[in-house]
């Protein structure tokens, strides 16, 4: 199984903080965001990853991370989103590195506290399909929110107004080579992105969607308050280990 971390996207939300980098270098606590995913995924014994970035600051990504070293791997793959198209639209770029495998698609600045390998092991011996990460969360209305009926999620809804679960879908994704079909019907959404939402609730109508509840705390750090929920929380479990 290979795995796809999306760091691309201007990161307007933080800006002036991405006026001269982009988001997924900003620190949390001690390391830069882009670190979390990347050992999360070598974690789950995903050692084969493409970096989609874009943006004015791309070429850092490689000087930060160069060849995986840090994370114990002999090579990471690179690639260059042009434009702001959305979490879709960035997946296109990893069709070829795909190669016809079963993907682990991650956001570059979702953060969380436990290992996914277990849910990756699963996944792995899903004949084929998708499957996503949930988490109950306060704010639902922030993010894809998951109606769920019998254990199936039945639908997905992105920022509802009126969410129907405290069930979100988080950032972690993992797909079948189905999606680069799903994704090239796409249209843009009122934001004028590709959506991920609209690439799930394409498996859900095909009843080829499955889903786990994430073990542990989950955050996104791509708003002011939380990339300091995140700092916070990283700061947290290592002080944790001190005690
Ligand atoms: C994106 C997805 C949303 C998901 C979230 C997780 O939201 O569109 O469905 O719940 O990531 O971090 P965005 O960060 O683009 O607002």
């Amino acid at each position: 199984m290979k795995g796809i971390i999306l760091a691309g996207g201007l990161g307007k939300r933080l800006y002036p903080l991405t006026k001269i980098t982009n988001k997924h270098l900003l620190p949390i606590y001690d390391k830069p965001m882009i670190y979390y995913p990347l050992q999360t995924l070598v974690d789950a014994g995903i050692k084969d990853i493409l970096v989609v970035t874009g943006g004015n600051h791309a070429g850092e990504f490689l000087r930060l991370l160069g060849n995986g070293g840090d994370f114990g791997l002999k090579h990471i793959n690179y690639t260059y989103q042009e434009g702001e198209g959305g979490i879709a639209e960035a997946l296109k770029l990893a069709e070829h590195f795909s190669d016809g495998q079963k993907i682990v698609v991650m956001l570059g600045d979702n953060i969380i506290e436990k290992s996914i390998k277990k849910q990756v092991e699963r996944f792995q011996s899903q004949k084929e399909g998708a499957r996503i990460l949930l988490k109950k969360v306060n704010d639902p209305g922030r993010f894809g929110v998951a109606e769920i009926r019998n254990k199936k999620v039945i639908s997905i809804e992105e920022k509802p107004k009126r969410p129907k679960s405290d069930y979100v879908v988080t950032g972690i994704y993992m797909y079948d080579k189905r999606v680069f079909d799903i994704v090239k019907k796409l249209k843009p959404s009122g934001r004028g992105e590709l959506e991920i939402t609209d690439v799930n609730n394409a498996y859900i109508q095909m009843r080829l969607m499955t889903y786990d509840i994430l073990d542990g705390w989950w955050t996104d750090s791509g708003t002011f308050d939380s990339l300091l929920r995140a700092n916070m929380l990283v700061a947290n479990k290592n002080l944790k280990g001190l005690k």
